[in-house]
């Protein structure tokens, strides 16, 4: 019965950060801490709902109190800064449009003609996801001890899978769409100083020359984006760019018995896009041989959602 008393207010605290954002609340009680009466003077919002709001923010745990004055707490202030890259108004911004997006699954069931909602602003997702993945990227370079000299990454957004490998002194190509380019990685880089590091490649992967050389290609999370047929292009592009003992890492939600959220995702890429979906480990492994890339290893990097990184090696 958890399945179904989990759906209960499932989306509230979205909602609640949503509105603590657009207020401008967040960005108040980020600097200093407030009385609900200042807040709602400075605002101009209404008392009895912004009280009930810092009071629910504190329950939840982002916020303290201190003499009925409410501040963001110092762990979580980078979320809420608009100049850091872990600002989650990105992510906000992303999972309304999720929302509406998912609200049309039944016209799409019942065959009704409907626009797919696409992703429109890729920088926007690709800012969204920083925040979430960043954990599981430092985790990723740790566990892939090797040292990558140089690397390639795929549909990089905001070079999130790439920056801790550059931190790591790793010589990093990030390549992406112009826009993503421009308004996810290159602010990003510049925010964590690591300007010197990055070199960007602005184009449609599958258009442009990867060029050869590289000791680590990163795919995170881009495969579910495309068909199979397009992932062997890929495969190929790839097998060709790889140094000889080089590694692919394929980072993404891998479709497992009892595992939920693959499947899930599945239905989103539906939705969202003209061909893409989520793929089964045995389904990477077995386009990867067909192309001369080795199954090495899986790293789990988040059991709810079963993200999972996949190494192949060159031979
Ligand atoms: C789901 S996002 C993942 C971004 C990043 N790797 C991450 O995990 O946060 C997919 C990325 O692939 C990029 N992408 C999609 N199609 C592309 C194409 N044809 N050429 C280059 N990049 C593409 C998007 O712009 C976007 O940044």
């Amino acid at each position: 019965m958890e399945v179904i008393s989990d759906l209960s207010f499932s989306f509230a605290h979205l909602l609640i950060l949503k509105a603590v954002i657009e207020t401008g609340i967040a960005e108040i009680i980020n600097s200093r801490f407030c009385k609900p009466e200042e807040l709602s003077l400075l605002l101009d919002t209404e008392y009895e709902g912004t009280k009930r709001i810092l009071k629910a923010l504190k329950a939840i745990g982002i916020v303290e109190e201190r003499d009925r004055k409410y501040s963001i707490k110092p762990e979580y202030k980078r979320y809420f800064d608009k100049e850091s890259p872990f600002y989650i108004g990105y992510f906000i911004n992303h999972s309304t449009n999720l929302i509406k997006r998912w609200e049309k699954l039944a016209d799409v069931l019942k065959k009704e003609k409907t626009e797919r909602l696409e992703t429109q602003n890729l920088h926007i997702l690709a800012r969204a996801l920083f925040p979430l993945n960043i954990e599981q990227a430092e985790r990723l370079a740790l566990c892939l001890s090797k040292n990558f000299k140089v690397i390639l990454d795929v549909g990089c957004g905001s070079c999130v899978w790439s920056i801790p490998f550059a931190k790591r002194k790793a010589k990093v190509f990030a390549l992406d769409l112009d826009e993503v380019i421009e308004n996810a990685a290159i602010p990003v880089i510049k925010a964590l100083n690591l300007q010197e590091r990055f070199t960007f490649i602005k184009g449609d992967l599958f258009q442009i020359d990867w060029q050869k050389g590289y000791d680590m290609i990163i795919w995170g999370h881009i495969c579910h984006i495309f068909s199979p047929e397009k992932l062997k292009v890929m495969f190929s592009k790839a097998k060709e760019s790889l140094n000889k003992k080089g590694s692919l890492v394929i980072i993404d939600f891998i479709k497992e018995q009892d595992k939920s959220f693959p499947f899930i995702f599945d239905i989103n890429m539906l939705l969202a896009t003209k061909e893409g979906r989520t793929y089964e480990k045995e389904e990477f492994i077995s386009m990867a041989e067909n192309h001369h890339l080795d199954f090495i290893k899986e790293i789990l990097l988040d059991e709810k959602k079963n993200t999972k990184a996949l190494v192949f090696k060159k031979g």
